[in-house]
């Protein structure tokens, strides 16, 4: 399965228009897939790693916050553990900030803000708002891989390395990495066979898809935004049939999957999902394996 088109930028970065931009609605979003248990264990499990280093009354940054998952955890730990801190959640999605600020309690001593934007014009959204001395944790889970470019790419993790304090920590996990389909590489291919045969589609083997990477180059791109790992993973998610049905009702996921079908390039996003919904469903998935890479890093106290 190929990796989701991944918005960028009309200028290489450094508007606020989006391009390929693949947005969320109220009928295709990330919210049932960001509630999935599996998905949230394998996101509360970096987070607490994370939450370790912070002192009370941390400051804390989420880049691609989506729907607010990682900031839901962050709290949930504050209660758990008795931290106070201040969260801020930053992604372009209106939709999914609007999900997220709806849905996160703040914990008790937190406060919990969503700010509209993407992660190439961090340091611009964050002016006035973070300590000048920077923030002691960022984060960004599950959306490396959807900003275009790598340059882009390595540009948002050097913001994200400059925003932290010395001794700060940072947390990235994805599952579009080279290593994403180790457990199961036949299955996720016939999948996108048959959602491609449902409607009529081929592949087009002539498309160069857009690149992805291998775990060491993302550890590579962290390490040269002047973060030391600490710990690095690769942690295999068992994607239940619910969960498989809830990612294909994510945009960037299914205009990902179609990004290389010739035949039937007039499909609606609305024919795409229902297409891998009935493949998994005539194919009898009842759980894929997908492997998450992830790293905790921190920058030199
Ligand atoms: C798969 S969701 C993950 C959301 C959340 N981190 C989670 O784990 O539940 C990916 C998110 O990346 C966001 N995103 C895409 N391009 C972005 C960019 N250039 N800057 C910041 N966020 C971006 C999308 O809007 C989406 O909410």
């Amino acid at each position: 399965m190929s990796t989701p088109v991944e918005p960028g930028r009309k200028d290489g970065g450094m508007s606020s228009t989006p391009e390929h931009w693949a947005p969320q609605s109220e009928t295709y979003n990330f919210v049932s897939f960001a509630s999935d248990s599996a998905y949230r264990e394998a996101n509360r499990t970096l987070v607490r790693r994370a939450f370790a280093f912070l002192p009370d009354s941390f400051f804390h940054v989420d880049v691609a916050t989506g729907t607010g998952l990682v900031p839901q955890e962050v709290c949930a730990l504050c209660r758990e553990q008795g931290k106070r801190g201040t969260i801020i959640g930053v992604d372009p999605d209106r939709f999914a900030l609007e999900n997220a600020r709806r849905s996160t309690q703040p914990a008790p001593g937190c406060t919990v803000e969503f700010v509209q934007g993407t992660g190439q014009d961090l340091e611009r959204l964050l002016a006035g708002r973070i300590p000048a001395e920077g923030v002691d944790y960022v984060s960004i889970h599950d959306a490396i891989h959807e900003i275009r470019g790598e340059d882009i790419k390595r540009s948002v993790l050097a913001a994200m390395g400059r925003i932290l304090k010395p001794g700060g920590v940072f947390t990235y996990n994805s599952a579009f990495t080279t290593a994403a389909l180790e457990e199961a590489a036949l299955e996720w291919g016939r999948l996108k066979a048959k959602a491609f045969a449902l409607v009529g589609g081929r592949r087009d083997r002539q498309v160069v898809a857009l690149k992805v990477h291998t775990p060491e180059e993302y550890a590579r791109m962290i390490a040269e935004a002047g973060l030391s790992v600490v710990h690095e993973a690769k942690r295999v998610v068992r994607i239940s049939r619910a969960a498989m049905e809830a990612i294909c009702r994510y945009p960037a996921f299914i205009e990902g999957v179609f990004g290389d079908m010739i035949g039937r390039e007039r499909l609606s996003l609305e024919e795409k999902s229902r297409a891998l919904i009935e493949a998994i469903a005539s194919l009898g998935i009842v759980e894929m394996p997908r492997v998450w890479h992830e790293i905790l890093a921190q920058k030199a106290g």
